[in-house]
């Protein structure tokens, strides 16, 4: 049980910004005594207002009443739950469509709930001791519900839509600037207050060009996968599979590079090698999700005849990347680069390039016998001559044929 949230500092902050960006549709998550929502209500359409407590949903609902609102219902919600139910038509037409005279905005909630303007000012301190509040705790670090409420925002809301934010320095605001980037979308901080033991700001946030890009290529569950050196990975679900898209960091100087990833994954895919490409666009791609392990990991959770078999397929793939005459580089340390499952999966292309002598299968030679690579190999039974593979790999950087690639075959045992 807790009570209420009354309005305070960060209630009265947020509710100016409130009456500025309110229009059509809006959504009103965590209403508390319904302060946004009422604020909302001068010029929006319609408002719903949700929230996890019965009691808020009471209060706010009487507050509403008391200025005359009629825009506007409250619904108990945790987040966007109600929205997902499938009883949840039948309840919301029973309680907030009866009451609008509207022939368009039913017809418009009856099909697909979005809206213009999505408002949530959170439970964002990270959780005291034994004390259990949901009104102002948003979790053991503070942005746990933000975190939630951010995984999910996007789906509700319109392609152009905004949406408004408050939450407190003790939430950690590189952690939430990071959750908004992981999530795809643009934000720029509209306000800021020093408080006495903390700062409070608010962020009006919007959908990224690649985020509405991507909805409208039906992907779902859109979220940051991983961070490379230029690149930025996001995973996403597209017709029940894993895809994966790769696009620019935004603070990369590099130039170009994801163009040329994309032109080398569509010719090396002929060849079948790399990850299937899906799609792509400017500053963009994306391909099918390849499971498995890096190759360190693969060989440590394999036996002498898997490894043989993928360390000499691996060769074989770099075989037809030299005979291209592209080099694809970073071959001699390939940690990230080669994935297993059933057969091994080359990925990132992004620095390949024409070359007279591609060094894809010397860098890999290079690669078994290193330090660490040489004693995870040994242990599992590979006794690799480091001379005799040193003189069989220059012997093919001199003449890259499939007869010298078959003399470091013949010594991989
Ligand atoms: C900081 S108060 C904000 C109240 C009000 N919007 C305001 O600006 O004053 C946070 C509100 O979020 C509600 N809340 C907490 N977790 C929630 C969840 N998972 N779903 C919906 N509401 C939640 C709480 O009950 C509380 O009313």
């Amino acid at each position: 049980m807790f009570e209420v949230y009354e309005p305070r500092e960060d209630s009265f902050m947020l509710s100016g910004h409130v009456k500025k960006y309110s229009k059509g549709f809006v959504l009103d998550v965590g209403t508390g005594s319904g302060i946004q929502a009422i604020a909302a209500s001068e010029k929006a359409k319609l408002v719903i207002g949700v929230d996890i407590s019965r009691d808020a949903i009471k209060l706010a609902t009487e507050n509403a009443i008391k200025q005359n609102v009629k825009n506007i219902c409250f619904l108990e919600s945790s987040l966007f739950g109600f929205f997902k139910k499938i009883e949840a038509k039948k309840q919301f037409k029973n309680n907030c469509l009866k009451n609008l005279k509207n022939k368009k905005i039913q017809n418009f909630l009856e099909k697909k709930i979005l809206f213009d303007l999505i408002i949530f000012n959170p439970p964002y301190l990270p959780q005291d001791e034994g004390i259990d509040d949901k009104s102002i705790y948003g979790g053991k670090k503070g942005h746990e519900t933000l975190n939630k409420f951010l995984s999910q925002a996007g789906y509700y809301l319109k392609e152009n839509g905004k949406i408004l934010i408050v939450f407190s320095s003790l939430t950690k605001k590189e952690k939430v600037d990071e959750l908004l980037k992981d999530y795809c979308f643009e934000f720029k901080q509209v306000d800021e207050k020093k408080l006495f033991f903390e700062s409070l700001f608010v962020y009006l946030i919007k959908k990224s060009s690649l985020l509405k890009t991507l909805e409208k290529k039906g992907l779902k569950n859109i979220k940051k996968f991983a961070r490379g050196n230029r690149g930025l990975l996001y995973k996403a679900i597209l017709k029940k599979k894993k895809i994966v898209i790769k696009t620019k960091k935004p603070e990369s100087k590099a130039k170009g590079r994801i163009a040329n990833e994309i032109r080398w994954i569509k010719i090396l895919n002929r060849h079948k090698i790399g990850p299937k490409l899906l799609f792509s666009g400017r500053g963009y791609f994306a391909y099918e999700f390849v499971k498995g392990d890096f190759i360190l990991d693969f060989i440590e959770k394999n036996n002498k005849e898997n490894i043989i078999k993928t360390i000499k397929n691996v060769f074989n793939q770099l075989y037809i990347m030299d005979s291209l005459k592209v080099d694809k580089e970073e071959m001699h340390h390939p940690l990230k680069h080669i994935i297993i499952d059933k057969k091994p999966v080359l990925i990132d292309f992004e620095r390949c390039k024409i070359t007279e002598k591609p060094k894809n299968i010397t860098q890999f030679c290079q690669f078994i016998i290193s330090g660490g690579t040489k004693v995870l190999l040994n242990q599992k039974g590979i006794k690799l001559n480091k001379d005799k593979i040193i003189n069989l790999a220059k012997a093919y950087k001199k003449e890259q044929t499939k007869e010298n690639l078959s003399k470091i075959f013949s010594i991989l045992n």
